[in-house]
């Protein structure tokens, strides 16, 4: 009973479905977020515990959203309309569909602010001033963190920057997916990796102190691992791989029928994971050569990093370069969330693509508003003790994706008959799909709602 619909364009092969996928799943979670809360929580033990939470949860339910996307042939809120109403499913299962498209528009908000950042920081280490920083006569450190919170204090420029982004985003959906997700991505993804090998060989040859970067990242202290690094751990292999917010579903619609969605899953998911402990390798060995500090959290690219870049040889090139790769990833995470919308307004409304994504982009620079400003004109409105940025934040990772996540593995775990997910797998019954059918019913979900319910207390 597969579903293939006519009118809906399909990528040109596995490669470009791989591509845009893994676009979406690298992006500021392996390169900013990943490195500080591996710094934060230890090391060696927090990594290898999101390597398990990647393999037996991540995997798994990227499988699923793809899946749906397929099956459904369409947007994620008429793919999972499409299957509810064909599986004969009680009506509330259409949230799958709708949770995806809400929370996509919520995190690209943000998401687009944080965009920008990188983006300004390719400019301000071309230009010298993490240098003029650092030779300063104030502390290196106090001098970055000035240069951080200016700009957060600074309205216009957050505004403008968070506009560019969004402007990049419309410009690339509004194309379609052959001529503008696929033509980006065959540039941009190959762009990034690049840049990441040069800055790891950069950190392998001349810091002198690779081999405690690879220590540090890599060498298990399992007495340092706490619960709250479990979880940490788990919302963040939603985060990077792209689940829980129908990112996924709606590059799965435009999967070939032929290609195996669990040879693609498994590709993603290890690339993803490849970039992410890459990036520390880029990190770490700076962070150490340096002396600076790996636990610094979340100003750790934007302050620690730019004091070494500040102080190397050749480091306003190699500053540059590390800000273009964070820019190229999160600008190929922020296409992936205003897809699905996007592919609604056409499909079910009949808009052109440009009317779509200029009309959803411009909505989510809207509310993006709110979180530019959160840090300036807007810092005096807190809502749960957070200003706006934060909120939006803290709602996505600890609600929102782990919950859209979990409504996706129970309903293709449970709702979905087998014959259905065999058929749309192409796999055969043995271990491999029992085993992912297996975990889909009874593991995720507990693990999943383990997270969840975290976030409550
Ligand atoms: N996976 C992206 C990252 O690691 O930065 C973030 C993201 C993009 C999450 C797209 C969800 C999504 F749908």
């Amino acid at each position: 009973m597969a579903s293939t619909n006519p009118a809906h364009p399909h990528w040109s092969s596995r490669l470009l479905f791989v591509l845009a996928a893994t676009g979406s799943a690298v992006g500021l979670g392996n390169v900013w977020k990943f490195p500080y809360i591996t710094g934060e929580n230890g090391g060696g033990a927090f990594v290898l515990v999101y390597l398990f939470c990647i393999v037996l949860i991540g995997v798994p339910i990227l499988m699923a959203e793809v899946l749906i996307g397929r099956r459904g042939g369409s947007s994620p809120i008429r793919s999972a309309r499409r299957l509810v109403d064909q599986l004969g499913a009680k009506r509330g299962w259409r949230i799958v569909g709708w949770m995806g498209v809400i929370s996509s528009i919520i995190v690209l908000s943000f998401y687009s602010v944080v965009t920008g950042w990188a983006l300004i920081y390719i400019w301000y280490a071309l230009s010298g001033r993490f240098t003029e920083a650092v030779s300063g006569d104030a502390e290196p450190g106090a001098a970055l963190e000035g240069m951080f919170s200016g700009l957060l204090a600074d309205p216009a420029m957050l505004l403008g920057l968070h506009t560019l982004a969004m402007a990049i985003a419309i410009l690339i959906i509004g194309r379609g997916v052959r001529e503008g997700l696929e033509r980006a991505v065959r540039v941009l993804m190959p762009g990034l990796f690049l840049i990441l090998l040069i800055l790891v060989a950069y950190a392998a040859f001349t810091t002198g102190r690779f081999g405690e970067g690879l220590d540090f990242m890599f060498r298990a202290d399992f007495s340092a691992l706490s619960w709250n690094a479990v979880l940490i751990a788990l919302g963040h292999a939603f985060f990077s791989l792209s689940i829980g917010l129908g990112a996924m579903m709606a590059y799965g619609s435009y999967l070939p029928q032929r290609v195996s969605i669990a040879r693609s899953a498994l590709l993603i998911a290890a690339l993803d994971t490849l970039v992410a402990l890459l990036s520390g390798l880029a990190i770490f060995p700076l962070v150490f050569a340096y002396d600076l500090i790996p636990s610094q959290g979340p100003g750790l690219i934007f302050i620690t990093l730019p004091i070494a870049f500040g102080q190397m040889p050749g480091g306003a090139v190699i500053g540059a370069l590390f800000f273009v790769f964070l820019s190229l990833g999160a600008l190929t995470s922020g296409i992936s969330l205003l897809e699905p919308s996007v592919e609604h307004l056409t499909e079910q409304k009949g808009l052109t693509r440009w009317k779509a994504a200029g009309l959803v982009g411009g909505f989510i620079w809207l509310l993006g508003i709110a979180s530019a400003l959160s840090f300036s004109s807007w810092s005096g409105i807190k809502l749960l003790d957070r200003n706006l940025f934060d909120l939006f934040d803290y709602l996505s990772s600890n609600y929102l994706l782990p919950l859209g996540g979990l409504l996706t593995a129970l309903f293709v775990g449970w709702v979905m008959p087998r014959a259905d997910s065999l058929d749309e797998l192409r796999m055969k019954d043995g271990i491999a799909y029992r085993s992912w059918r297996f975990v889909l019913r009874y593991v995720s979900p507990w693990l999943v709602a383990g997270v969840f319910l975290y976030g409550l207390i």
